[in-house]
């Protein structure tokens, strides 16, 4: 089995009811915050890991997706025909290598788990890793190089965030056996628990590094919590077989799957921005937020 980590899943089949009626045509990973869609920072994020390949697990109304990461021949031809070349050219830049973007469809919405189960055959014999377009970061190192650059090789990894309060009840939560600096070993993970029932505060956020071995739990097709097909149960059995780690992340995390953490990307991504930093921040001093 090779260690390092070259393959990326990306499971982009959920509905994004919480931003309707935006999401009733457009897939919930094409939101811009400021002007690229989640998705691709999703993308930007895997190939500064040193991913390879791409993997998306896509459903029903998502095919804006493939366009995105495809060759647009009118586009640029009309660009170029403006005098736009440097934009045309641009646009080709970003897009997976040929052959090395890979689409299937998870024709039932059964759970997250269910969803990488759905990947299984294009994953082989080798560790790979999980990005949720939802969670986008800044951070000097990007959150996968980060963990790939802890990764031993063996086992299985998350990204970790502390949260403290309720809110830890939205989240996987890892029950650790010990700490070393940012890396926490993991003994198992819940799905979701009670604020009460949370074995930590250590939250998984949505980046993973595992090894096929997870498809065999998959390939059981357990309901977890909400009766899903949870990803959870899968690695918290895979923590029980193989080393498992959590590594805590150097950087801010926006859930873009909230209409807040929506909001607070845009601008905190707006203000990482040359050509609009000035204009934003004047708005901003500008507002009168009253008390
Ligand atoms: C999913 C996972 C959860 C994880 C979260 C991170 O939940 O099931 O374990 O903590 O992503 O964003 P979701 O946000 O899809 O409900």
């Amino acid at each position: 089995m090779t260690a390092r980590v070259r393959k990326a899943v990306f499971p982009v089949g959920g509905l994004g009811t919480r931003f309707l009626p935006a999401t009733k045509a457009l897939p919930k990973e094409m939101l811009p915050v400021v002007d690229k869609p989640l998705i691709h920072y999703a993308v930007e994020e895997a190939r500064a890991a040193g991913i390879e390949e791409f993997i998306f697990v896509t459903g029903k109304g998502k095919s804006a997706i493939e366009d995105h990461f495809d060759h647009s021949n009118e586009l640029e031809a009309m660009l170029r025909s403006r005098g736009k070349e440097e934009a045309a050219a641009s646009l080709r830049s970003w897009l997976p290598a040929p052959g090395k973007v890979a689409y299937t469809r998870q024709q039932e919405p059964l759970g997250l788990g269910h969803a990488i189960w759905c990947a299984r055959h294009f994953i082989g014999d080798e560790p790979f890793a999980v990005l949720l377009p939802d969670d986008i970061f800044l951070a000097d190192v990007p959150c996968l190089k980060q963990m790939v650059d802890a990764y031993s090789g063996r086992g299985g990894m998350v990204a970790a965030e502390v949260i403290d309060g309720p809110d830890i009840s939205s989240y996987g939560v890892l029950d650790i056996s010990g700490e070393e600096g940012p890396v926490v070993r993991v003994r198992s993970l819940v799905e979701k628990p009670s604020q009460a029932a949370a074995p930590s505060n250590y939250a998984v956020v949505g980046r993973y590094i595992m090894t096929p071995r997870v498809f065999e739990y998959l390939d059981r097709q357990e309901k977890g919590a909400g009766g899903e097909i949870q990803l959870t149960d899968a690695l918290s059995w895979l923590a029980s077989v193989e080393e498992f780690s959590g590594i805590k992340i150097a950087g801010e995390r926006f859930d873009c799957g909230t209409r807040g953490g929506y909001l607070r990307a845009n601008i905190a991504f707006g203000l990482q921005r040359e050509d609009l930093r000035d204009e934003l921040v004047e708005y901003i001093r500008g507002l009168d937020l009253g008390a």
